[in-house]
């Protein structure tokens, strides 16, 4: 939510802070602005309501050999996406960037009114008004300054900020809120996501919570608020370039699709030994002693990292019948006074590993002795540094808002655990095989999906384009791909999609059919395909507009369209049938010409709640 960017070098700081902002667009883009020092008192401030091809363009009217600078991309908290919104904000000679939420910002105003006078609507200006009020026009270092202020805030943040006064140093600092320091030849660079800084340098720092840094071109200085010095450990940043490029896709979403075969395979990669039909997990740094005493297992996560873990709680129970399994959405469990059994394991999941509300139910747990194990793709995350133990899925950047490869990986992740915990606790290796079997051939199968599935598949989005409505619809395991089908579509076609499971339908989502809506059936050829078939029957005959997605071969019913699915899948074919589903959302959003990477209010990875 919100990027950061910053350069102190020998190079043109504009050229970079315009690429990083770019490679963090995701992160946000209905407003950006960068400000740069030119060392002699004379700062150029930069600002666009909108994306980052605006403000390239402003730029490019405005070029400056500046060697130091900060810069922004928002998604809108505080006050509407505009130039007077967007950041830097300024105060004196002090310029800030912030990505977070101050929550005491109001009282904060209250007090500063007579010294500043506020322009934005943000809460990130009373924060700029804050440091220059003990910055005193530069009596005192620009980093003290930063640490009094921040003393006296609540809330989260990560910010970069730099004064006319002192057009050497950057100060950083983070709370809740990521911040990475690339160290370069000569230059020094700040990003709240380490994609902005790959093919600049390979060698970063990451912050933790409560530290402070003042940079130059050659210097970094970490201390804590309390002033402790900090001896902060160079990593090395893994991500190279074509792995954050579009790679000849029209879209990152499409490119994420497609490489489903093989971020599932880097998923997989050393965890399962197919011979005997073990699953290997080093990462949960569990005993077997400790996996077998699990009697519950929390999965907690939002949006698709969620539906991820729904999915995981139907396999998971059908082969480990001895603990209770229980997916919950991290914005709500926070606020619930939820009960946890004795044994209990949390399994944490996150893409980004910074979502706000899954943190904030990670620390909890943590808080209540519970072992805390992380399903996260983003290597180094916060989330990532702070479970217990953890297995990374190793999907690859996720770039595109919508999530897709994750939702896959971050499935058979936490089946695989699963298998980990039943093979503990002496489940019959003739039961596991067949699950084992399948996940081991899944990266195959989705490729022979996606070699046959796109073209009629797109045929069938300009078909169902002009609809405003659609009901998802599944049983049992097909249920939660029918959340995850609908929060696709939802999400970057904007077509209004709910999901039920078909069973309910009587209930009363069945009032819902006619002419403006479509249903979209998840039909696998399971113990409930019947059951589900009945479903269907009856929404034809209340006139409704059917697509099917079956494996069935004797499927026959006479609905608008059918996508039949040609595998060997027996268990797992609800993930073939989930990417049926991302590519429909996917051409359909592309047939009304929407912004398929970065969907309306939206942005990628919420760091805030
Ligand atoms: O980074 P996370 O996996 O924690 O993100 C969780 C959700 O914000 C995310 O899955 C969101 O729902 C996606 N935009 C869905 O496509």
């Amino acid at each position: 939510m919100c990027g950061i960017v910053g350069y102190v070098g020998n190079k043109n700081a504009q050229d970079f802070l315009i690429s990083g902002l770019k490679r963090l667009e995701y992160r946000g883009y209905d407003s950006a602005g960068i400000v740069t020092l030119n060392g002699k008192g004379r700062a150029t401030l930069l600002k666009v309501k909108g994306k980052i091809s605006g403000l390239e363009t402003k730029v490019a009217k405005n070029k400056t050999t500046d060697k130091i600078g900060i810069g922004h991309t928002r998604w809108a908290t505080h006050g509407e996406p505009s130039e007077l919104n967007a950041h830097p904000h300024k105060s004196g000679k002090i310029y800030l960037v912030h990505n977070g939420i101050i929550e005491n910002y109001k009282e904060l105003k209250a007090k500063l009114k007579s010294s500043h006078k506020f322009v934005s609507e943000t809460d990130t200006e009373v924060l700029v008004a804050l440091v220059n009020h003990f910055y005193s026009d530069g009596k005192y270092p620009l980093s003290n300054a930063v640490v009094q202020a921040l003393k006296l805030v609540h809330g989260t943040y990560g910010i970069a900020v730099v004064s006319e006064l002192n057009p050497n140093e950057i100060v950083v600092a983070r709370s809740g809120s990521p911040l990475v320091i690339g160290i370069g030849n000569n230059e020094t660079l700040i990003a709240s996501d380490a994609s902005a800084l790959v093919g600049h340098t390979k060698k970063a720092i990451y912050l933790n919570d409560g530290e402070v840094a003042t940079v130059t071109a050659d210097s970094i200085e970490i201390k804590t608020l309390n002033s402790q010095p900090v001896s902060a450990k160079v990593e090395a940043i893994q991500t190279d370039l074509s792995a954050i490029q579009k790679g000849g896709y029209d879209h990152f979403l499409l490119k994420e699709i497609m490489e489903q075969p093989s971020s599932l395979t880097e998923t997989l990669r050393g965890r399962i030994n197919r011979e005997e039909h073990l699953v290997h997990l080093g990462g949960p740094k569990l005993s077997d002693e400790e996996l077998k005493s699990i009697k519950h297992l929390i999965i907690v996560g939002c949006g698709t990292a969620y539906h991820a873990g729904v999915l995981a709680s139907y396999y998971i129970e059908q082969f480990t019948p001895d603990i209770s399994i229980e997916p919950v959405m991290a914005s709500e469990y926070r606020y619930r006074h939820a009960h946890v059994p004795e044994n209990s394991v949390a399994l944490i999941v996150s893409q980004s590993g910074e979502t706000a509300d899954t943190l904030a139910c990670l620390r909890d747990l943590k808080a209540q002795g519970v072992k805390t194990i992380g399903i996260i793709n983003a290597i180094g995350s916060t989330i990532a540094r702070e479970v217990d133990g953890g297995t990374y899925i190793h999907a690859g950047p996720e770039i595109s808002v919508a999530s897709t490869k994750a939702f896959t990986s971050q499935a058979v992740a936490m089946i695989m655990f699963g298998l980990t915990v039943a093979e503990a606790k002496g489940v019959k290796n003739s039961l596991l095989a067949p699950y084992i079997d399948e996940i081991a051939n899944l990266p195959k199968a989705i490729e022979k999906l996606l070699k046959n599935a796109p073209e009629s598949v797109k045929n069938l989005a300009k078909r169902y384009k002009k609809y405003d409505h659609a009901i998802f619809l599944g049983r049992d395991v097909a249920y939660p791909i029918a959340l995850e089908g609908a929060l696709k579509l939802k999400e970057i076609s904007y077509i209004d999609a709910n999901a039920y499971p078909a069973g309910e339908l009587k209930h009363g989502p069945l009032a819902l059919v006619d002419d403006r809506f479509f249903e979209f059936v998840f039909l696998p050829e399971n113990n409930l395909y019947d059951k589900t078939v009945s479903g269907i029957q009856e929404v034809l005959a209340r006139g409704g507009h059917v697509i099917v997605i079956t494996d069935a071969d004797d499927f026959s019913l006479p609905v608008e369209s059918v996508v039949k699915i040609t595998t060997k899948m027996k268990i797992f074919t609800p993930i073939l049938m989930n990417l049926v589903a991302q590519l429909f959302a996917y051409y359909i959003t592309v047939a009304k010409n929407y912004n398929v990477d970065q969907p309306r209010n939206l942005a990628k990875s919420v760091t805030v709640e």
